[in-house]
């Protein structure tokens, strides 16, 4: 669970300092779908990358399965970011030159893990996104919808319990959006936590709750209207 208390994020350009978020207070349940959505600079992406720790709060605290990120350090945040998250961002950053099969044992061997474990968790991984068939590929000669469909399996490899997405469909035609978007739903109903950011309704319509932000605060969350009987 994640239980995010009165965060404020603080940016500071020349002599001007504004907050990216301002008071910011969030509750995601296990197995919650998630879609955050909003204007563009309303904090979204800052939201997620405290999540991530990508980034720390200027003030409050976020607590994950209990854990306070802020007292994360070295070793415990490198395994944070690499076993208990997974992130998939709008560009991809795949590794273009390594093979598909590379770009998504990469988490594994930096978690230390090597041998035939690694080809099992990383075909499982390539098979939840339909890629399996790709896997002695080259990342530079995939569509834009594989490529995100590779980063995808990136992020799930280690098995995290929470998947963040910034803008996944973000770069992809309606079709590509349309199988991301139900990869993520297929992730949420394996049991993992996702949170979305996105900027666009119909995508945030396929989330179960919808937390809209707007200068730096949370003014909306709503429960999808598709799945209250
Ligand atoms: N590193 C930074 N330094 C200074 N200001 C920043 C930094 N990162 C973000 N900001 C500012 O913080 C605000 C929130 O940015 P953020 O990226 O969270 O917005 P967003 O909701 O994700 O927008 P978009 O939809 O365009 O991605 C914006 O005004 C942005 O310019
Ligand atoms: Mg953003």
């Amino acid at each position: 669970m994640i239980v995010i208390q009165h965060i404020k994020k603080e940016y500071r350009t020349g002599t001007r300092k504004f907050f990216a978020l301002d008071d910011v207070s969030l509750e995601i349940g296990e197995n919650e779908f998630v879609a955050i959505t909003g204007k563009s600079g309303s904090g979204k992406s800052t939201l997620l990358n405290l999540l991530g720790t990508l980034d720390s709060v200027t003030e409050g605290k976020i607590f994950v399965d209990g854990v306070d990120l802020s007292k994360l350090s070295g070793r415990k945040i490198a395994d944070y970011r690499n076993k208990k998250v997974g992130f998939v961002f709008q560009s991809f950053y795949l590794e273009p030159s390594y093979s598909v099969y590379n770009n998504v044992e990469l988490p594994l061997l930096l978690a230390g893990k090597s041998g035939r474990s690694n080809r099992i968790a990383v075909e499982a991984a390539l098979e939840a996104v339909g890629l399996k068939g790709k896997l002695r590929e080259k990342a530079r000669n995939l569509s834009g919808g594989e490529q995100q469909r590779v980063a995808i399996a990136r992020a799930i490899v280690n098995n995290p319990a929470y998947i963040l997405a910034d803008e996944p469909c973000g770069n992809l035609d309606t079709a590509n959006s349309d199988n991301i978007m139900n990869i993520l739903g297929q992730l949420h109903d394996s049991g993992k936590t996702v949170v979305m950011v996105t900027h666009d309704p119909g995508d945030a319509m396929k989330a179960v709750r919808v937390v809209t932000m707007s200068d730096g605060k949370i003014v909306n969350d709503v429960k999808n209207y598709r799945f209250v009987v």
